[in-house]
């Protein structure tokens, strides 16, 4: 999969994607991180990329010519990529958007900053506004890599045999429930005796319990979507969790 950035910060990438599974996928040939400079799309002097809003107000906007400019060159041969820009409000990234996006063979994500975008690359251009929560970052580049970690460990032969990305919070519609590794004992805590029972429908009804509990607590919006949705969340509920 060919992960294009346009940023303005190209220097940063991979950064931390260049380790752990993510690094491996690189390695494997799973995953191109392609970080694009934005100023090579400027003709000025001073590499402007930025100026001020009509109509007035705080901070500065992203050109649009530069980014058409690139994303005419970024297009030349015809394939036309998801065009992703990430900005605070955007649509709120989750387990399936990544989904989602893990079936594509290329993605351009192009990295806002400023105060925001010309609307008119947005209009010509963008396929999918994409937040990654309720807060406000600098700029999308890190954005950008949450984004491209989520995807990328669910790349078919992105995670080893031990790494199980079907099993684990979110993917089941609930919180992960709690798990213990040796030794039983630690401190006086006690790894709950159900686990050391042998019983394997036990247990997996235990783990249900606590997942469902501890999302009801910690996550109700989640909750409410999975008691919502018998037929995509609960089918498997004897057999998996
Ligand atoms: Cl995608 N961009 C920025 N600038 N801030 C954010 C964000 C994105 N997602 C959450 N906060």
């Amino acid at each position: 999969m060919q992960l294009d950035v346009l940023t303005l910060f190209p220097e940063i990438f991979p950064g931390p994607l260049g380790s752990s599974i993510t690094g491996r996928a690189i390695d494997k040939g799973l995953i191109a991180v392609n970080a694009i400079d934005l100023r090579k799309y400027t003709h000025d002097d001073r590499g402007t990329v930025d100026d001020k809003p009509y109509g007035g107000g705080p901070g500065m906007l992203m050109k649009v010519e530069p980014l058409f400019e690139a994303l005419q060159d970024l297009t030349q041969n015809g394939a036309r990529p998801k065009v992703i820009l990430t900005t605070p409000r955007g649509v709120v990234f989750n387990q399936k958007l990544a989904g989602e996006l893990a079936k594509e063979e290329r993605l351009l994500i192009v990295s806002g900053h400023y105060e925001g975008v010309d609307q008119r690359f947005i209009d010509a251009w963008v396929d999918l506004e994409v937040s990654i929560g309720d807060y406000v970052l600098t700029n999308g580049n890190l954005a950008a890599m949450v984004m491209i970690d989520a995807v990328a460990r669910l790349l078919p032969g992105a995670l080893g045999c031990d790494e199980s990305s079907e099993e684990e919070s979110h993917s089941a519609g609930l919180l992960e429930y709690p798990q213990y590794t040796r030794p039983e004992c630690f401190n006086e805590q006690r790894v709950p005796e159900i686990l050391l029972s042998g019983d394997h429908g036990k247990i997996a009804k235990w783990r249900l319990e606590q997942a469902k509990m501890l999302t009801r607590r910690r996550r109700p919006d989640m909750y409410a979507g999975y008691v919502a949705w018998p037929p995509r969340w609960r089918k498997n509920e004897k057999e998996n969790i």
